[in-house]
């Protein structure tokens, strides 16, 4: 397992939430959002059937949406409190399975059809995490597969498009850290009663268009669509980019 900073960031800010009595953090599988996006890749690929692997699926609500659409599906988070919560969400599921796994390091295994990362590759900061990331994804997926990165954090202009070589130096560049705890407002889910928690917020690196493109072009990926999201619950300023492995 990692022994990465990151890693502990999750893991802490799942364990805080989760002990004051919120059942999930990240995405629900009742975004009509998500799930209508997930539909019409999963059909415009006729992926039901299909093995689909998604990295950094935290509690498993896309993975609850693409089994009900019919795929074989895994999952694969660092933290092992997310994918405690995602065995659960997904218990019910034949054909669904997740493990504790750090998608930068690896070693990830089998060959898929189609990949998924919602709001995952913006939590990786540095140029080697990220690239790397993007290597484990090729190297998993069949030729000509496609991937869709959904609510990836995205600005039009005024992104730092320097390298980045380490977390130090973007946490010089924006002041992010991912050790000061930040008051935040979480909804009970026995009472619906709001309470405040201490967690850190976790940096996430933010690129304009042009950045993601040539990202993706040089892990060697075709960028097939790239649109705009509109503000939501899970993130403010988002872009969803649709990619397919060259062959
Ligand atoms: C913003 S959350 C998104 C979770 C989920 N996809 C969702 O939309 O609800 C980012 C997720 O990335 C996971 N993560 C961060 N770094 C990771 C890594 N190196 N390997 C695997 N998962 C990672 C975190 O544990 C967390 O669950």
């Amino acid at each position: 397992m990692s022994s990465h900073p990151y890693y502990f960031a999750y893991e802490n800010r799942y364990q805080v939430v989760y002990s004051a009595g919120v059942d999930r953090w990240g995405h629900s599988p009742d975004d009509t959002v998500l799930y209508d996006y997930l539909k019409s890749w999963v059909e415009q690929n006729g992926l039901a059937g299909k093995r689909v692997i998604e990295f950094a699926c935290g509690e498993g609500a896309c993975g609850a949406i693409l089994s009900d659409l019919g795929c074989v599906y895994h999952g694969i988070d660092v933290s092992p409190s997310a994918i405690e919560k995602a065995r659960s969400t997904l218990c019910s599921y034949q054909n669904a399975s997740v493990e504790v796994l750090d998608m930068v390091k690896g070693p990830i295994e089998g060959e898929y059809d189609a990949a998924l990362d919602c709001m995952g590759l913006h939590m990786l900061i540095t140029d080697t995490d990220r690239a790397g990331y993007l290597h484990n994804v090729f190297s998993v997926l069949k030729d000509e597969a496609p991937m869709l990165f959904f609510r990836e954090s995205y600005r039009r202009e005024g992104v730092y498009s320097g390298t980045v070589d380490s977390f130090a130096q973007w946490s010089k560049i924006t002041g992010d850290d991912y050790v000061t705890p930040q008051p935040r407002l979480v909804t009970r889910s026995d009472n619906g009663e709001v309470a405040e928690v201490f967690v850190p917020l976790l940096p996430a690196r933010a690129k304009d268009k042009s950045g993601y493109i040539i990202e993706f072009e040089n892990a060697g990926f075709l960028v097939e669509r790239f649109e705009e999201m509109a503000s939501s619950y899970a993130i403010p300023f988002s872009a969803s980019i649709f990619v397919r492995k060259g062959s």
